[in-house]
């Protein structure tokens, strides 16, 4: 039986890789969280690797609060860069496969779909740190798979970043709520993502990757289509980004085209909307 080891396993995506997998696979799947692997320990990376000898590595353990790493760039660098060179160079003394989960935060402003060859601009110091984690898998590692997913929704209510949960109960509270209409991305469900991760992970078609749910949004669009899937009757207002200020200067524009997917012959992701849907539905029975 292959087995499948997850980093970071306790956060939103590896929780829906690990359901996913359970359902879908046969491999046996090492959950690794940040209590048992610290992946900026190179010898705690080394000891776990050597003693599962996973087939395939799936690494998502990183720094996710992107105005943390703007004034922290040193922690951000130390877990994103070089954890990532850790999980890259065990991973090559065990021969494994390791798809490496990047961000689709790497371009700029400019509103249109960015795709796998468009230089990246790096406007946030988190983008610089997933960018540098991007660099030194492909260094250390040979049979790697970088893949920059969409926004990333999904996971349980028991995640702090749970974009959808937490659009629910901002709509509960009150008659209006504010969106974003100058920011734009493709949401993208990480049960979806899950599959394009297997289908990946049985071929050696290596490379980098943009993986999202098909088409594109505003914030605004984004939540408008969450409230919406509730049945809440909260009036969503479109507003500028200036309304939220941020520390770190967050591209207007995340949308990403999945030029390699079709390239490579791998199914494409069901669209963004049908997506939410599919994910409000299991929400609701999770708060119910
Ligand atoms: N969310 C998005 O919209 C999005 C979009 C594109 C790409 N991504 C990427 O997707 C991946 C998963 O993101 P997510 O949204 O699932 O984030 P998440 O819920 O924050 O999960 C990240 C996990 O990594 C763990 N971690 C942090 N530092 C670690 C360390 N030194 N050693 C081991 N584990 C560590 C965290 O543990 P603690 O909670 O204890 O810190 C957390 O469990 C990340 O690589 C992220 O950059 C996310």
């Amino acid at each position: 039986m292959k087995k499948l080891l997850i980093t970071g396993a306790d956060g939103m995506l590896a929780t829906d890789l690990t359901r996913y997998f359970q359902t879908h696979s046969q491999y046996d799947i090492i959950k690794a969280s940040r209590k048992d692997l610290d992946i900026t320990s190179r010898d705690m990376v080394e000891e776990m690797f050597n003693m599962h000898k996973p087939d395939y590595i799936i690494h998502t353990a990183a720094i996710t609060n992107v105005d943390f790493c703007e004034d922290n760039i040193d922690e951000a660098m130390r877990v994103n860069g070089y954890g990532t060179e850790n999980i890259g160079v065990c991973a090559e003394q065990i021969n494994a496969k390791v798809i490496y989960i990047s961000s689709c935060g790497l371009f700029g402003d400019e509103l249109k779909p960015y795709d796998e060859k468009e230089p990246v601009v790096l406007k946030t110091e988190y983008a610089k740190s997933k960018y540098l984690g991007e660099a030194k898998i492909a260094q250390s590692c040979s049979r790697h798979f970088i893949v920059r997913p969409g926004w990333l929704f999904g996971g349980g209510i028991q995640h702090k970043k749970n974009f959808v949960y937490n659009r629910y109960k901002e709509a509960i509270k009150g008659d209006e709520m504010v969106a974003a209409g100058d920011k734009y991305g493709c949401p993208t469900y990480t049960y979806h993502l899950a599959g394009a991760l297997m289908s990946l992970l049985d071929t050696e078609k290596y490379g980098v990757y943009h993986i999202s749910n098909d088409g594109s949004a505003s914030r605004y669009d984004y939540v408008k289509k969450i409230i919406t899937c509730f049945g809440l009757k909260t009036k969503v207002k479109k507003v500028d980004s200036s309304s939220f200020p941020r520390k770190a200067p967050v591209p207007d524009c995340e949308i990403i085209s999945n030029y390699n997917l079709k390239k490579n012959g791998f199914s494409l992701l069901p669209s963004w909307e049908l997506a939410i849907e599919d994910y409000v539905n299991i929400l609701k029975n999770e708060i119910e």
